[in-house]
């Protein structure tokens, strides 16, 4: 076990030193690099005599103080720290090490990503670079020579603006070239980049709305150009939607993204050099489903977004992580219902939320989007910090209104920027130019666990009211947590539902009642409209037949069809037969008109998570056979109709991307996956036929997934064709090796330990280790399994990983969360696994934070 400590944000202290400028060069071999940092450094509290820079397996090779070689007694290197003592008020310091990115696994720092060297930095990577004050409120100017062979190389960037180029001549016959990049930006380290490879691009460019010409290229691996042009165009969409919303140009001559294979996360916002995986850069339309699509557009939105609200504008520390996550988030967020369905983007965002940010709230990981403590931060790159900070956003702009909110946004950019800021410093921003005060609305920055209100409703004499109580969790630790503020849209409709009251409550008291007179007949209530505010609304009554019949709000309209299903699906779980109330209602679904992908997510069933998430105990036997019942004689019950209208949508020839396109094939593959639950020869061929025929990536793939799971032959001649097709395209053996792994087919475990087999697969590219184990370790029906098996296996693979990948391995512990939650048996087991991972030698603090944390709660 490395040393464990915790860094907790009450103990935060200005840096003691500041870094007016920064010199890089690097000097690529194959074997290892060279690293010479120049930095002007000055004091800035002169009581301070020593100068304490992070390093991380720090090999130096040379100190220099001014002109000044340093001997051995002048500084120390010890515990990832290299101090250098009774240095000037003034000086510069030169430090030249030596790296080894051909042997970094981990991925953090500077790493090669097949032939590609790349970096990623945040939180903490710089520090294995070069020794730095590696905090974010320490911002400084870099300049970035990066030197290597010109054959194998022939792509050198880092940040800013490309200034020269030059020729180095070795003595061997190779010939190494460089590139000077300056970004006059002063930027802390965590946004430093650097890549160097043999790679294609496309390139284009953008005119600001001042005038101002930007190049644009996104460079990736040779041969994958052709599926690098709908980033292109989602990222000048991006630069439009950011200029137009918020007001915000971008702000150097050139900005370039480059797509990497093995990245930890998604993609990384560095100043002017973004690098991303590339599943969210690369895609055409055979190998990318609508939904890579999407997921295309919206990251290169958020990771362009982030210039302003990220890099402009940085964290003081990273407690403050949500500060530019959880904006970024709802500038992503309102960017894809800008450019795309409004509605469905709404509940697509909720879905997200509730499926990894509710069962993380309700664990023993549970923690405020501003937390207290870390032992390792990039642990806390979380569905919280992201999509609850999205919602502490989201809430501010509501209660705003869009002009304050727009004037409080342009006054935060007026204030801070270039400035490392707090939490507090927005919401300032945001009380400020709205005047209204949001002192009770900051508990949302310091709590955690997802919030309950009870509803109450009675109608006498005309008058209708609304009792509302809140039931606020305890944190992790069993403190009392007080009552919320927010923004509680909600409506009453009348029975031909017309809406007789429209209006945004606040929400500030553990206990209200809210009255609304003059009505005729009793109304029915529509609340938490749009998703107003993060929280679980518990109803004591309501006619969600009604509701999913005639509300106006399209999220209460789903909201209701949820709600009612879940009620059906836990009356079943009771031994109950299926409630005909709902199968009626259901079947009125089935016909109504309007947008395709709304009605697509309707028809959704409620997921097993969600089940899960109701129950004292959990105990996935009943929820999936409960949930099997209930699909099965919706498809039975329906089968005509839905029959219908899936060749009335399904297009066989189409590939468009339009809305209407997309909305058809998932409208269509919605239904054959309904149709699905009754597994007969009929639907068998329907869907043979759909995966010989398809022409997109998103039938193919919704086809194979629906044969995986059934009992037909076919699916092997499928998985064979599928496999042979693309097993050169790693992108698209993801998707594969997900299918597999989902499955819930007997055997499942079995196969998934195969896969680990195939010459596709590599345990060092986090894509694939996400899709295999990562997939299986959500995998409830075989995790669970009552034997053990599931967690023995994924409790091996989190000890196997860690030594390669921290990350990796402790992101894959996160599937045990829910242990507190489980019935006895599963628990004992589950106990058994984490106590042997948290026994291992040398076990990465990232692991060990996750499980010894889940074990605690116990
Ligand atoms: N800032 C990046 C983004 O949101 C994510 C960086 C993740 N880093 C990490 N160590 N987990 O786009
Ligand atoms: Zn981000």
């Amino acid at each position: 076990m490395s040393e464990v400590k915790a860094i907790y944000l009450k103990d935060y202290k200005k840096s003691d030193f500041g870094i007016d400028s920064v010199e890089l060069v690097f000097d690529l071999f194959e074997e290892y690099a060279l690293v010479t940092n120049v930095m002007k450094i000055k004091k800035l509290n002169e009581e301070q005599n020593d100068l304490v820079l992070n390093a991380v397996d720090l090999e130096l090779v040379e100190l220099w103080i001014n002109d000044l070689k340093l001997q051995d007694s002048r500084y120390l290197y010890k515990d990832e720290k290299l101090t250098i003592f009774n240095v000037p008020s003034v000086f510069s310091i030169k430090v030249v090490n030596k790296i080894y990115p051909q042997n970094n696994t981990e991925l953090e720092g500077l790493y090669k990503s097949g032939d590609i060297f790349c970096t990623q930095n945040e939180p903490e990577g710089f520090r294995s670079i070069t020794p730095y004050l590696d905090r974010p409120d320490v911002m400084s100017v870099f300049t970035t020579t990066v030197i290597a062979d010109k054959e194998k190389y022939p792509v050198l960037l880092s940040n800013g603006n490309k200034t020269q180029c030059h020729e180095v001549f070795d003595n061997k016959e190779e010939t190494r070239h460089g590139v000077t990049w300056h970004d006059p930006h002063p930027k802390p380290s965590y946004l430093f980049a650097l890549v160097a490879g043999n790679l294609g691009s496309i390139n284009d460019s953008y005119t600001t709305a001042s005038g101002n010409p930007i190049e644009l290229n996104i460079y990736c691996d040779l041969g994958n150009e052709s599926k690098c042009y709908h980033a292109m165009k989602s990222l000048k969409e991006a630069m439009l939607w950011d200029e137009e919303t918020y007001g915000r140009e971008y702000d150097l001559d050139i900005y370039n993204i480059v797509a990497v294979d093995s990245f930890n996360m998604g993609a990384m916002e560095n100043k002017g050099l973004n690098i991303f995986n590339s599943a969210y850069v690369l895609a055409d339309e055979d190998s990318a489903t609508d939904a890579n699509f999407m997921g295309i557009q919206s990251v290169i939105a958020h990771e362009y977004f982030h210039n302003w609200t990220g890099n402009r504008i940085t964290c003081r520390d990273w407690f403050q992580l949500t500060l530019k996550e959880g904006l970024t988030v709802f500038r992503d967020q309102s960017f894809s219902a800008d450019l795309n369905s409004k509605e469905v983007q709404r509940i697509e965002d909720v879905k997200a939320l509730r499926e990894r940010q509710f069962v993380e709230d309700a664990s023993p990981t549970a923690h405020p989007i501003q937390p207290k403590s870390y032992i390792s931060m990039n642990n806390f790159y979380t569905a919280t910090v992201y999509e609850k900070g999205a919602e502490v956003i989201r809430m501010m702009n509501t209660l705003l209104g869009k002009e304050k909110y727009r004037k409080a946004t342009d006054l935060y950019f007026d204030s801070f920027d270039g400035q490392a800021v707090t939490t507090d410093d927005f919401v300032w921003a945001m009380s400020e130019a709205s005047k209204i005060n949001l002192d009770a609305f900051k508990s949302w920055y310091h709590q955690s666990g997802t919030p309950k209100l009870l509803v109450k409703t009675s109608f006498i004499d005309g008058v209708y009211s609304l009792e509302l109580t809140q039931k606020v969790p305890n944190a992790v630790n069993g403190e009392k947590q007080g009552a919320y503020f927010y923004p509680l849209k909600m409506a009453l409709i009348n029975k031909k539902g017309e809406e007789v009251v429209s209006e945004t409550l606040i929400i500030s008291k553990k206990s209200e009642v809210f009255t609304f007179r003059g009505l005729t007949d009793e109304p029915l209530l529509s609340i938490n409209r749009d998703f107003s505010a993060p929280i679980i609304v518990e109803e004591e009554k309501n006619d969600f037949a009604f509701l999913m019949k005639h509300d106006k709000n399209s999220f209460v309209r789903y909201e209701a069809t949820q709600n009612f299903a879940i009620e059906t699906i836990e009356a079943i779980m009771k031994g109950e037969d299926i409630n005909d109330e709902f199968v009626e209602a259901y079947g009125y679904l089935l016909d109504i008109e309007g947008d395709l992908s709304y009605k697509a997510l309707l028809l959704e069933f409620p997921s097993v998570s969600t089940l899960m998430q109701r129950q004292e105990k959990i105990d996935f036997e009943i929820i999936y056979s409960a949930k099997e019942k209930f699909a099965k004689y919706l498809a039975i019950h329906y089968k005509d109709r839905l029959l219908s209208l899936y060749n009335s949508y399904h297009e066989p020839k189409s590939k468009e991307l339009d809305s209407l396109s997309m909305g058809k094939r998932s409208l269509k593959n919605r239904i054959l996956k309904i149709l699905s639950a009754d597994d007969t020869q009929e639907l068998q061929k329907l869907t043979q036929k759909q995966y010989e025929e398809s022409v997109t990536m998103t039938d193919r793939v919704v086809a194979l997934d629906i044969l995986e799971n059934s009992t037909i032959e076919y699916k092997t001649t499928a998985f064979k064709d599928f496999y042979d097709k693309y097993k050169n395209e790693t992108l698209v053996m993801n998707k594969y090796f997900s299918i597999l792994s989902a499955s819930h087919r007997k055997g499942t475990l079995q196969r998934v330990i195969k896969l680990q087999d195939d010459e596709v697969y590599d345990e060092k590219v986090p894509n694939l280790v996400r899709s295999v184990i990562g997939v299986f370790a959500r995998n409830y029906k075989y995790f669970h399994e009552k034997d053990g098996s599931g967690y023995k296996f994924v409790a091996q693979k989190i000890i196997d990983i860690d030594k390669i990948n921290p990350q990796m391995a402790s992101g894959l512990a996160g599937a045990f969360k829910i242990y507190n939650k489980m019935n006895e048996e599963n628990k004992i087991m589950m106990k058994k696994e984490l106590e042997c991972v948290l026994s291992t030698q040398s076990l990465s603090k990232n692991s060990f934070e996750i499980i010894d944390k889940i074990l605690k709660k116990d």
